[in-house]
Parts: C-alpha cells; structure tokens; sequence
C-alpha cells in the first residue's frame, strides 16, 4: 500500500506575536496539518500553550489541528483542547501508562486518538491500545523543546512501528516529531512515518514554501513500504 506523507510544522517555532499570520503562511506554503506542543511545566520542564491559543489557531486555518500533549494528567485536559477544536490529539504513555479510558474518551469526544512515546520508551507499549488508536507518535528527541537533534535510534524505532502494524494488521498511522529537517525526511519516511512534524526546518526556514517543497521532495525520493 502506498500511503501519502503528511507534514506538519510545529507552531512552537513560529513568532507567537504574529501567531495568526505564521499560521497562514505555513498554510499557503503547503502545510498538511498544523502541530500544537502543548506543555504543562510539569511532564516538561518547559510551558507554552493552552486551549485559548489553540482557539486562536482554529479560527486562522482549516487545516487538521495536530495536539501533542506533553502533560501529566492527559486525562483531565484532553477535552479542553477538543472543545476548541482539536482534530488530532496525543497523550504520552509515560504520562498514561494505562492510557485506553483517555483514548476512548477522546474518540468519543469526536477527536482522533494517538499515543506517543518519549525516546527512552520502547515501541512495544502501544501494543495493548493499538487497535484503538488512529496514530502513534514517535518521539525524535527528548520532548521539552524545538530545535534539538534528531536522535538516529529512532528510525529504528519507526520500523518497530510499521511491523507493529502489520502484525496486528491495523491502520494507524505513524508521526515522528523532532529534530525533522529537508535532509532526514527521506529516511524518516522510508522507515516507514506517515506524518513528519517539523518546527525549525520550516518555521526558521527563509522560505516556508521552498522548505516544505524540499521535505517532500526528498520523501517522494524515496519509496516506502507500508
Ligand atoms: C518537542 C516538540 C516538537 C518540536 C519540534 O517537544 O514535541 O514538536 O516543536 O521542533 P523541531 O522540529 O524544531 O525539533
Ligand atoms: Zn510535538
């Protein structure tokens, strides 16, 4: 099966005072989805958004909403981010090791569920939820910040992903986030993500339009299994 590849900049690094119009850039550049990093000071040692800057967003774009929610209790804030217009939203499973009443919450809330795992974590903890989630998302770097380096190990980590997938023979896609830039995306994608997240490879770019044109050039390039 060939799927088709997603990118997704990670609002993080766009200039928050010209919020509205980065967003709209980031779209008119070709952007699939947007990625929001919402940290609680708590999980992270790092604090950035809440469901009023997401609100903000919804009201800029059309474009899906990606929530990438590196809080403690996911549970409790999870539908706070639905409510003003999450469509995609991620709770750690370091945060939620018993994370399947979240995740159905979430689905019946009208949202779509992924779980996403922190460097140090093996793939397999997924295994018991998979079926009932719409997205896995692999950690790339230590979750905290924008603008760190792509940990290598997790292209392996992909590939677990992938025959994770097979094996139960399921759909879900496969996100990688962090340290994404135009010259690893084509082995992010042959290792098999679905959706690549990418903050200073675009947002930092000169050009957003040319950054994102690149990145998909570069995984076009390469022809992934499903
Ligand atoms: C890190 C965040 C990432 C980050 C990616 O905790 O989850 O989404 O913004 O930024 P870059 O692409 O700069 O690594
Ligand atoms: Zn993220």
């Amino acid at each position: 099966m060939c799927r088709a590849h997603l990118i997704a900049p990670s609002v993080l690094s766009a200039d928050f005072g010209r919020l509205n119009e980065e967003v709209r850039a980031v779209e008119a550049a070709g952007a699939d989805w947007l990625h929001l990093d919402v940290m609680d000071g708590h999980f992270v040692p790092n604090l950035t958004m809440g469901p009023d800057v997401v609100r903000a967003v919804r009201r800029a774009t059309s474009l899906p909403l990606d929530v990438h929610m590196m809080v403690s209790d996911p549970g409790r804030y999870a539908p706070r981010f639905i409510d003003v217009g999450a469509d995609w939203v991620s709770i750690h499973y370091e945060a939620c090791p018993e994370p399947r009443g979240v995740i159905a919450d979430i689905r019946a809330r009208g949202a779509r569920p992924s779980l996403a795992v922190s460097p140090d974590t093996p793939l397999e903890v997924v295994a018991p939820s998979a079926r009932d989630l719409d997205m896995v998302l692999v950690m790339s770097v230590y979750p905290g910040f924008g603008g760190q380096q792509f940990i290598p190990g997790s292209l392996a980590k992909l590939e677990d992903a992938r025959r994770l997938r097979q094996r139960l023979g399921l759909g879900f896609l496969i996100e990688i986030d962090g340290g994404i830039t135009v010259d690893n995306a084509g082995a992010a994608a042959q290792a098999g993500a679905d959706v690549l997240v990418a903050g200073t490879a675009i947002f930092g770019a000169p050009d957003r339009g040319t950054a994102i044109t690149a990145m998909r050039r570069n995984i076009a390039a390469v022809a992934a299994p499903a």
